[in-house]
């Protein structure tokens, strides 16, 4: 069989916030799959990005005083630590704003166009007056006009759950500028696809299982002919008008492509510009009736992956996905609340920061996942039994089982399987094709649990064996060598399978095995008698429930709370990452001196070991003679940008005790280091 070539997408984050777990289960589903995938030998593409257009990002943006650039940027520059701390290994994350994605959409438009999909209509939609600018639904508040609850939003009412339009809303304001809004007049842009030809294709698309049947189900109710003969799916609304932080219509002054539209566009984006990056060639791969293309998503945006997305591809001419998997929502504790010592979420990045391993996470949530679109849940107590009795307990525990005698006893080398071992490792290789099949199929739950079945019945061939006691006795060293080689070979068949889910895991496996990197194409290649295994060292701890505790520990109280006497509230916390963004070094005061025009200021030199010295301006003249600081030690931030101040550029910060009034008795105190430290040397 000849490899397949996978294009392969997860679902494009807001880029308004940081991952939260939802993301990251999505991204560790994808992730497994993309590994097994590339495990049966295929290959396979596997991209990102984030999803940066949109009126509540150009919002978000112009409060926090950025362009709506710099502030995706922002963002985007967050990503990282996650996605490696998870090991989702994405081959490329870029974004909807990137060139690639403006010229798609626009040529995606175009072609639509051509093809007689596009019309203009009429509508009169609400716009604010101060801020000049159409509001979006959520960006309009007023009185429910079914139960006249204040506040509510131009969708749906949080009080009586009514569904509306933003026009019925009793005395609506702006949530922008708290003017009234004035209805107007806009020519918006519709896709059409009600359109004949767009409910016959996804009706032969959706039933070709490109989705799975409970999705199915699901669509089948938006496409099928009403009483009226039309589907309840109406034709859909891709314009914006300016202001709005998107990509501009072709040929149409002032209008934008609705965020929905460019997004999954982005799909298309972000492997081109890998492609480009790379030296591929994207457009030939996309033409390819061999490429075939997979997104994983959740089921809140079905309708945009299922109808508009398909239909966009198929009548601009291009491939249309060969499948969307849809998967649930992440529950933590069934969506209770949880309780005060336990918090309510689970943040990943606290979960790193703790230093709880990350595939314990992986493991788990594979081991809820299935092939279904249903919600999965978090549960402590079950998470830390699994990791604790499953992945440790039975599987880490053969190799540790074993491994000490090889080294010990048999420097190092494996030996001859005899029959029952051989049984055993039959046993568990003629596993390989329903463990390929559940993978494929996303059903990670049922491959998990037939692995742990497998490595059941080693550990009750260990238990029957007594490796420990056979290393006891008198003329047993060749049955030692026998069980403890079986032990190994079948530890490494389980690692093998265990793969997708635990990738850095198996690569110290593999290293310790002084093996290849394992392939599906090896399950029944032993490593075999005469092989050389390098020294065991332990794979993995347990969960300890004090992590737990403190990963669903609520969040500190407010600082503002803690007033310190006589002093500031403690600022909000920050990861370690953030510190160690700020690079403070012991610096040589190599002079010092006054600044002619200023009382405030010292200038100082100062020397962090870089083979040349910095200028640096300091506020602290009130408190030191400029020859009493020549020859100390002080520490600095070297990292900070240089600034142009009246005096000259000043090249980095000295770090000085105050309270926030500097005038303020005690005054203000420099940082000495205690001896011993030398200039140079970094603090953290
Ligand atoms: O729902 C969301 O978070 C969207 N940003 C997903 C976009 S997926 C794709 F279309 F880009
Ligand atoms: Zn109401």
């Amino acid at each position: 069989m000849s490899p397949r070539r996978l294009f392969v997408t997860t679902a494009l984050p807001y880029a308004n916030g940081h991952f939260h777990i939802g993301h990251i289960m999505e991204y560790i589903q994808a992730d497994i799959w993309v590994r097994f995938q590339r495990m049966q030998g295929h290959e396979v593409h596997f991209v990102c990005a984030d999803d940066a257009h949109g009126a509540p990002i150009m919002i978000a943006a112009e409060k926090a005083g950025k362009t709506p650039q710099q502030f995706v940027a922002d963002i985007a520059a967050g990503r990282k630590p996650y996605l490696d701390g998870f090991h989702i290994g994405f081959d490329n994350w870029h974004s909807t704003d990137g060139p690639e994605n403006h010229q798609l959409a626009q040529d995606i438009y175009r072609a639509l166009k051509a093809n007689d999909l596009i019309e203009t209509r009429t509508i009169e939609q609400f716009f604010d007056p101060e801020k000049n600018m159409f509001l979006p639904d959520r960006f309009i508040k007023g009185e429910c006009p079914k139960c006249g609850t204040k506040d509510q939003y131009g969708d749906n009412c949080e009080n009586c759950g009514a569904v509306y339009a933003p026009t019925d809303l009793k005395s609506p304001y702006s949530a922008l500028s708290g003017a009234t809004p004035v209805l107007k007049q806009s020519d918006h842009f519709f896709f059409k696809l009600s359109d004949p030809r767009c409910m016959a294709f996804l009706d032969q698309w959706t039933q070709s299982g490109a989705v799975q049947p409970e999705v199915l189900n699901k669509i089948s109710e938006w496409i099928e002919p009403g009483e009226d003969g039309k589907p309840k799916m109406g034709d859909w609304d891709i314009s914006r008008d300016a202001p709005y932080f998107g990509i501009e219509i072709p040929d149409a002054p002032g209008k934008y492509f609705y965020v929905w539209l460019d997004a999954p566009i982005g799909y298309l984006a972000s492997l081109k510009n890998y492609f480009d990056k790379t030296g591929r060639d994207y457009d030939a791969f996309m033409a390819d009736p061999g490429t075939e293309q997979f997104h994983f998503i959740g089921k809140d945006i079905i309708t945009f992956h299922t109808l508009f997305w398909p239909a966009m591809l198929k009548f601009s001419g291009r491939k249309v996905p060969n499948a969307v998997f849809v998967h649930g929502f992440l529950t933590i504790n069934n969506g209770e609340k949880m309780s005060k010592s336990r918090g309510t979420g689970l943040n990943p990045l606290k979960y790193l920061e703790l230093g709880m391993n990350p595939e314990w996470l992986r493991y788990y949530l594979a081991a809820k996942l299935s092939g279904k679109n249903e919600d999965v849940d978090f549960n402590p107590e079950d998470f830390m039994a699994r990791v604790n009795s499953d992945l440790v307990g039975k599987f880490i525990n053969i190799a540790s089982r074993a491994a000490g005698f090889i080294a010990k006893r048999f420097d190092g080398k494996l030996g001859e399987v005899s029959a029952d071992g051989d049984a055993l490792l039959d046993h568990l290789e003629v596993a390989a094709p329903s463990i390929t099949e559940l993978y494929a199929e996303r059903e990670y739950g049922k491959a998990l649990r037939e692995i742990m079945l497998l490595a059941d019945r080693v550990n009750a061939y260990v238990d029957q064996n007594k490796p420990w006691e056979l290393a006891k006795k008198e003329g047993m060293e060749g049955r030692l060598h026998d069980v403890c080689t079986t032990c190994i070979e079948a530890f490494r068949l389980l690692t093998l399978y265990l793969k997708p889910v635990l990738p850095a895991l198996a690569k110290d496996v593999e290293a310790f095995l002084n093996t290849e990197p394992l392939q599906f194409a090896d399950a029944n290649r032993l490593l075999g008698a005469g092989h050389r295994i390098g020294a065991y060292q332990h794979l993995m701890q347990r969960v300890d429930v004090k992590q737990l505790d403190a990963l669903f520990e609520p969040p500190p109280a407010p600082a503002v709370e803690l007033v310190v006497p006589g002093g500031e509230p403690i600022a909000d916390t920050i990861s370690i990452d953030d510190f160690s963004k700020i690079d403070l070094r012991i610096a040589l005061i190599v002079n010092c001196e006054a600044v002619e025009g200023s009382t405030k200021l010292l200038r100082l030199t100062l020397d962090v070991g870089e083979g040349k010295t910095r200028n640096v301006f300091s506020g602290i003249a009130s408190a030191y003679q400029p020859e009493d600081l020549v020859g100390k030690l002080t520490v600095m931030v070297a990292n900070l940008a240089p600034r142009k101040m009246k005096f000259g550029v000043s090249e980095g910060m000295v770090l000085a005790a105050s309270h926030a009034d500097d005038n303020a008795e005690p005054g203000i105190h420099i940082l000495n280091p205690w001896p011993g430290a030398t200039t140079g040397m970094r603090v953290r």
